[in-house]
This record gives C-alpha cells, sequence and structure tokens, in this order.
C-alpha cells in the first residue's frame, strides 16, 4: 500500500508484531458499510463513475459472501482489517478498487468502524441485560412470600422478602440497561467520524452528513477532524458500562455463591449451573457464579488498560490506538456471555429455593432480628427512640444470656427486662409483622413489593 516511499520490505518480526488483523477482522461488516457510504459520496462528487461504484458494490457483496462463508483469505502481510478488504476489492474489481480511498485514512476509516461496532455491541449488551432483568423479574414473582435475613456487614440484620432482594438486582441492572443505552445519545457520542481522513479533513467535497445518515447507528457526524480521529471516548463509556455491570453480576453472583452454601442453604443452583469435583463426590460447585465474579477484575482491567493508553496520548492519531481493539472486544464478550450465564442461573430449572431450610434458619432465631419489633413497639407506645433501643438492647441480652430466642420470650421475661415491655408486645415480635411494617415506597412490605414488580414488568413490557 505505501511500497512506492520504501525500498525495503518490514521485518517478518515486525509484521507480525504490528498486524491486527487477528482481532480487527471482527469489524468486517462495519468496514464494507463504511465503504459503501464512502463509495456512494464519490461517485456523488464525480470521482467514481456510476459503473465504477455498481463494480465496487457488487465486489463487497462478493467479499460478504466470502468472509461469512469462511472462505476469505486474511492475510497478516495486509496488516489490518481495512487493507484486506481493499486488496481483495480491487483484486475483484481492478481499478475502482483502487479509488476508494481517495480523500479517506485508515485513521477516520478505524475510528468509524469501531465506533460503528461498539454502537451496535452496546445495543446487544442492553437486549442480554434486559433478558436477565425479566428472569429476575419471573423469580421475584414466584417467591414473594419468601422472608429471608437482610444483612448488613454480612450480619442477619432485618428479614424481607426474598423478592425484594431479587428486584434490587434486577433494578441494579436497570441502571446498566439505562446507561448503555444513553452512550447512544448523550455526550456527542453518536458523531460519525467519516470524513475526517487523516486528521486535518478531506481535501474533496464530500458530505460527513451522508456518512452519518447512510449508517444510521450514529445520530450525526463529527465537527473537528483532529478529535474524530483520535476520539475514542465511545469505548472508554462502553466499557465502563460493562465494568460497572459486571460490578454489579459478581455482587450478585456473591449473594448466590453464599447462599448456595450448606451454611446457609437458601437456594440450590442447578446442575446446568454447577460443576462436581473430581476428588469429592459431595460437592456441587457454584462454577457459573464464581466465574462471573473472577471475570469482573478483567473487564474492570480491560477498562484500566483503555484510560492507561488514552492518556497522555498527542495528537492526533497514534499507532498506540490499534491497541484499544482487543480491550472493548473483550470487555464487551465477558460482559455479555455472564449476562446470559446469570440469566440462565436465574431460570426456574436452576435457581432452586429451599423455603423449608429458609424457615428453619429463621426459626433458629439466631441474629435477633425481632429486636426491631420491639424498639419500634416502644415508639408507638410513646417511649422515646434512645431509650427505645436501650431497653430493647437489655432485652437482647437478657434472651442472649438465656439462650433462648424471641419467639421463646414470655410476659414475664418481658417484665423482668423493664416494666414498659407489656405484654400485648409478644402478639407483634413475628419477623413477618416486622417486614410488613415497612409499608413506606421502595420498603419491603408485600404490597409494595408487589407494586414495584408490576412496574418493573410494565417497563420490560416497552
Ligand atoms: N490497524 C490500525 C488501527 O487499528 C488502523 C489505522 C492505521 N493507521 C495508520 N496511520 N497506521 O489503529
Amino acid at each position: 500500500m505505501w511500497a512506492g516511499r520504501f525500498s525495503g520490505k518490514p521485518d517478518k518480526l515486525m509484521q507480525e508484531f504490528s498486524q491486527s488483523v487477528s482481532f480487527d477482522q471482527r469489524l468486517w461488516r462495519e468496514d464494507i458499510q463504511g465503504s459503501l457510504a464512502y463509495a456512494a459520496e464519490l461517485q456523488r462528487i464525480g470521482i467514481l463513475s456510476e459503473q465504477e461504484l455498481a463494480d465496487i458494490r457488487k465486489g463487497f457483496e462478493q467479499i460478504t459472501q466470502e468472509i461469512e462463508s469462511g472462505k476469505f483469505e486474511w492475510k497478516v502481510e495486509l496488516e489490518d482489517v481495512h487493507m484486506n478488504i481493499e486488496s481483495r476489492l480491487t483484486e475483484l474489481i481492478g481499478d475502482a478498487g483502487k479509488k476508494l480511498h481517495t480523500g479517506r485514512s485508515r485513521n477516520d476509516q478505524v475510528a468509524t468502524d469501531f465506533h460503528l461496532w461498539s454502537l451496535r455491541r452496546s445495543t446487544e449488551l442492553r437486549t442480554a441485560a434486559r433478558s436477565l432483568i425479566e428472569r429476575l423479574a419471573e423469580r421475584a414473582g414466584e417467591h414473594v412470600d419468601v422472608v429471608i435475613p437482610a444483612y448488613t456487614h454480612l450480619q442477619r440484620a432485618m428479614p424481607v422478602r426474598m423478592a425484594h432482594q431479587l428486584d434490587a438486582y434486577a433494578h441494579m441492572l436497570s441502571r446498566d440497561w439505562f446507561h448503555l443505552d444513553h452512550l447512544r445519545y448523550a455526550w456527542h457520542n453518536d458523531e460519525c467520524p467519516l470524513g475526517s481522513s487523516a486528521c486535518s479533513g478531506n481535501s474533496f467535497p464530500v458530505e460527513m452528513a451522508a456518512f452519518a445518515e447512510a449508517m444510521p447507528e450514529f445520530g450525526t457526524f463529527a465537527c473537528n477532524s483532529m478529535d474524530a480521529v483520535s476520539n475514542r471516548d465511545f469505548a472508554l463509556d462502553l466499557v465502563f458500562a460493562c465494568a460497572k455491570c459486571m460490578t454489579h453480576l459478581s455482587r450478585i453472583a456473591e449473594d448466590l455463591i453464599l447462599w448456595s452454601t450448606a451454611e446457609f442453604g437458601f437456594v440450590t443452583l442447578g446442575d446446568a449451573v454447577t460443576t462436581g469435583s473430581s476428588i469429592m463426590p459431595q460437592k456441587r460447585n457454584p462454577d457459573a457464579c464464581e466465574l462471573i465474579r473472577g471475570k469482573t477484575g478483567r473487564v474492570v482491567g480491560h477498562l484500566m488498560a483503555l484510560f492507561t493508553l488514552l492518556k497522555g496520548l498527542p495528537m492526533t492519531y497514534n499507532r498506540d490506538l490499534q491497541e484499544d481493539k482487543e480491550a472493548v472486544f473483550d470487555a464487551t464478550d465477558q460482559t455479555l456471555a455472564c449476562l446470559r450465564v446469570m440469566a440462565l442461573v436465574f431460570s426456574k430449572e436452576n435457581f432452586k429455593v429451599n423455603r423449608e431450610r429458609i424457615q428453619q434458619q429463621l426459626d433458629s432465631g439466631a441474629g435477633y432480628m425481632e429486636a426491631m419489633n420491639v424498639a419500634d413497639w416502644l415508639v408507638l407506645q410513646g417511649v422515646p427512640f434512645r431509650d427505645g433501643h436501650d431497653i430493647t438492647g437489655r432485652l437482647v441480652k437478657y434472651v442472649e444470656q438465656k439462650g433462648i430466642r424471641f419467639a421463646d420470650l414470655t410476659a414475664e421475661d418481658l417484665q423482668a427486662v423493664d416494666k414498659r415491655l407489656k405484654p400485648e408486645l409478644l402478639k407483634e415480635l413475628s419477623l413477618e409483622a416486622l417486614v410488613e411494617r415497612k409499608q413506606v415506597y421502595a420498603g419491603t412490605a408485600k404490597a409494595r413489593v408487589l407494586e414495584r414488580l408490576a412496574e418493573l414488568k410494565q417497563w420490560l413490557k416497552e
């Protein structure tokens, strides 16, 4: 492509070192689409004849078939996806292929292809996030009546409906959905760079708007050619969205790993998402969740890699930028896979809730979650909350020292701790009663949880 200026060939080692075709061939569809939009403009301004444009279109049709059927021969000596495709086009149609690059540079070409690919990827990610949210809404609907401990500091804190926790996951993931959705519009993230050429703009009177129109994922076109060829904010934003989504998934994974231990036993994860041990026949390991948790570090790492790549880069395009792709490819591949696997984990077959076991755990009285009932009840009797807190604290100490549960307390026990603890309190002590007191919006009372799930289902229908 640049043999004119050079008398020697690149060293074999250098060729291997600098090639990107082994990974950027993933951009072939976007590359052809951008080239078709570019060729149409070249024809409009008279650089290409109608016949040449028709030949280019035919050539790209054949290349598309060749790539789709796996027959296309990708050559390392042609460095990247752009040169591989252009060279094959010229092989197929001759001079018209050689005219295609008039006024264009690989700098605006790669920025366009990669940006377009990223926009499409964010749509795939949104679809996967939505499917997972759907699974969570289904499971939540089935487990509204299951009360579990909610933890703070990983100590039993308050009883909640399991549906409430599943809805919390759905809500976290819906932020990821909105975040990915916003990538398309926000922060001038939808400007098509094509036409910017190497860095200073096109020497030929092409219309930048025509390129953006030909690739409707772009909302508009770039307004500064120097920025356009070196901007990778869309990649940062996409990988940030992935890193955040993975962080959410890893937290969910961690809860499920805990919930499926013998100590908790709240859920049993199905065969399809767990594995056995090669030595311990009794084992059922939550590998799907562990891998999701593990891959999170890798995706967050890609975000750091991208920031570090872009930091201090002088204007405008620098070859460093070739290193942007693998980070984005892998970050999005992993996130997509994790969203899909997590949806599998939350399928009806794989997410099995052990209601009896949960009930046993609650009946053990460990953690004294009923205490909050007492403090609340005292407030309603006119006792200032801080005093109520103190009385309740003494009651917890009493229960602990006596080695009994809240459920075992008698009217005499209450009186022994404090005269203000009347016998009527006894019937207020259930965890269910505590759950039902959380009637405020966003609370875990049944009516509120059902309301939330209805809202969620409505959103999923939109
Ligand atoms: N493979 C290159 C990349 O991914 C394409 C752009 C090359 N531009 C250049 N001036 N060498 O960045």
